[in-house]
C-alpha cells in the first residue's frame, strides 16, 4: 500500500529522529557515575522546554546556546560541576551519532528519487557538523534551520521553511518526526506526517493527529511507495 500519495520531498526532524540525542551522554557514560540516562533525559527535557519558553517570551537564541543552558541546569540538578565534562558532552552533542537505520534508509529514498531535507530547531553550525559526522551531508539536499525565522518549533513559520525551500505545497511534502508534539504540529500545518514512534510512546492529545505511525525508519520506503529494497 502506498500510504503517502503524490509526495515530492521528505523532510525529517533531526534530534531524536535521525540523530540519537542519547548518544552524547552515552559516550561519556563512564564519567557520569550511573547517571548517564538520567542526565540525558533531563538535558533533553530542559532543551525542549527552554525552546518553547523562549519562543513564547520572544527571546530567541540559537539552539546551540539553548542546548548548553539546558545541559548546565541538568548537570546542576544531578550534582555535576565539571567544566571539562560539560565541554566533552557538548562536543559529543555537536558530533552526534545517527540512529543505525538512518544511512541505509535515506540512501534508499534518495535512489528512489525523493528529495530529502532536515527541518530542525538546531542552529546551522550544529546541523552541518551533525550531517558531516553522520555522512549524511551528501545524501541530504539541505539541513533547514529555524534560525532563518528566529523562533522554534512548533511555530508555523518554521514548517513553512520547508515549503519555501522545495517551492511546493505542504500536501506534497512528507514529514517525519519521532517527537510526537512535532509530528502533530507538522500534520496540523498541512504536511502528511509519519510519527516515527521509536520508543513506543502513547499518543499525544494535540491537534493534527499524524497520518501514520511507525516504529522504525525501515517502514518509510514502503510508505512512500518504494518498497523496502
Ligand atoms: C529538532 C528537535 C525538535 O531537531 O529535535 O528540531
Amino acid at each position: 500500500m502506498t500510504a503517502f500519495a503524490n509526495i515530492s520531498a521528505c523532510v525529517f526532524d533531526a534530534y531524536g529522529t535521525l540523530y540519537d540525542f542519547n548518544s552524547a551522554a552515552a559516550r561519556c557514560r563512564a564519567r557520569l557515575g550511573g547517571k548517564a540516562d538520567e542526565l540525558s533525559a533531563l538535558w533533553r527535557q530542559k532543551q525542549l522546554q527552554y525552546s518553547w519558553l523562549r519562543s513564547l517570551m520572544g527571546a530567541y537564541v540559537p539552539f546551540w546556546q539553548v542546548t548548553g543552558e539546558a545541559l548546565d541546569v541538568a548537570m546542576r540538578t544531578l550534582g555535576f560541576a565539571d567544566p571539562a565534562l560539560r565541554a566533552d558532552l557538548m562536543d559529543c552533542y555537536r558530533n552526534i551519532d545517527p540512529f543505525p537505520d538512518v544511512p541505509g534508509v535515506l540512501a534508499r529514498l534518495k535512489a528512489g528519487g525523493v528529495r530529502l531535507a532536515i527541518l530542525s530547531n538546531g542552529s546551522p553550525d550544529m546541523l552541518a557538523a551533525a550531517a558531516r559526522h553522520a555522512k549524511l551531508d551528501t545524501i541530504l539536499e539541505a539541513s533547514l534551520s529555524v534560525d532563518a525565522v528566529k523562533i522554534f518549533k512548533p511555530d508555523r513559520r518554521v514548517y513553512q521553511l520547508a515549503c519555501d525551500h522545495f517551492g511546493t505545497a505542504p500536501a506534497r511534502i512528507a514529514f517525519v518526526s519521532s517527537n510526537g508534539w512535532d509530528a502533530h504540529a507538522a500534520q496540523h500545518f498541512g504536511f502528511p506526517t509519519a510519527w516515527l514512534n521509536r520508543t513506543g510512546q502513547p499518543r499525544e492529545n494535540l491537534p493534527g493527529a499524524p497520518l501514520h505511525e511507525c516504529r522504525t525508519l525501515a517502514d518509510l520506503p514502503a510508505l512512500l511507495g518504494l518498497g523496502s529494497e
